[in-house]
């Protein structure tokens, strides 16, 4: 599968055999002369959206952590957003379906995006699918969000999409009250990292996917860096029903491709 991303990226250090390394410098590109002075700088990607034949632009802070760069689980979940909507048969088709109003007329899809980081997957949601997208994070992250949802506004308008963002630090009652549960679709890429996270992101899908009456997915891509994940998983698997999707093969000079989970209530 062809990547939208206009300008590659470093690979991820994967090593999904050692458990105890720093988890930063597991996840974070590698530093080195070459490419320092790159990282200080702000870094701007055009994905080009094929279904709509349009760029998104997307500003990374790399120097500013995790939650200012895109990650490869981010990109195979636009790609595949993408392919949806170009007519091609994907994991969503069946997901996405509109939602319908009366005779001939639907709803937009309401999505929200769980640690959307630069807010690439949402705002492409949005403009793909023309949908009303609740794209959330950090408190701290939120200002970038709301810079690169400001940068695309001339195609999210063409495109009657909607991008809201809102601050969502998993598991904090009160955030998730605030956003509420009114969505048809929850996304999340590369979400699932350090271990303390793995229970507030658990409870957070408790939350949504258990906590209303309305049957709501999680689809959530992931690329497996350590052993340790699987104790997300298998915690998960007890409340949950999960099932792959998609597996990316992995992309040059990686042992594993990015995953992609459907999350749902158990039946
Ligand atoms: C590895 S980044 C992935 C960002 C983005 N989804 C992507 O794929 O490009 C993980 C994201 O989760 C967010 N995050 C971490 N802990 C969180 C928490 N407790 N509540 C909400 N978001 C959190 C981070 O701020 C970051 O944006």
């Amino acid at each position: 599968m062809n990547s939208p991303i206009a300008e590659t990226q470093g690979d991820i250090d994967t090593d999904i055999d050692n458990d105890n390394l720093n988890p930063f410098t597991m996840i974070l590109p590698q530093d080195n002369d070459a490419n320092h002075a790159t990282r200080q700088q702000q870094q701007q990607q055009l994905y080009f959206l094929q279904s709509i034949n349009s760029n998104v632009v997307i500003r990374q802070l790399p120097s500013q952590g995790l939650s200012f760069q895109l990650w490869p689980a981010a990109t195979v979940l636009v790609t595949l957003l993408d392919s949806t909507r170009g007519g091609l048969t994907s994991p969503f088709s069946d997901l996405l379906k509109c939602r319908e109003k009366g005779v001939g007329e639907s709803l937009p899809l309401r999505i929200l995006e769980l640690g959307s980081g630069t807010g690439v997957v949402g705002i492409a949601a949005a403009a793909i699918l023309g949908a009303k997208v609740t794209v959330t994070d950090l408190p701290h992250v939120l200002p970038n969000i709301q810079f690169n949802v400001d940068a695309n506004s001339q195609v999210l308008e063409k495109q009657t999409g909607v991008v809201d963002v809102a601050a969502l630090s998993w598991g904090e009652n009160l955030d998730m009250e605030a956003v509420g549960r009114d969505y048809d679709l929850i996304l999340g890429s590369d979400v699932v990292y350090h271990d303390h996270l793995y229970e507030p992101l658990i409870e957070t899908l408790r939350f949504f996917l258990l906590g209303g009456g309305k049957k709501i997915a999680f689809v959530m891509a992931h690329l497996r860096r350590w052993k340790k994940e699987s104790v997300f998983f298998k915690r998960a698997k007890k409340l949950f029903d999960v099932q792959i999707i998609h597996t990316e093969p992995p992309s040059n000079g990686s042992r594993t491709g990015v995953v992609v989970y459907l999350f749902t209530a158990k039946r």
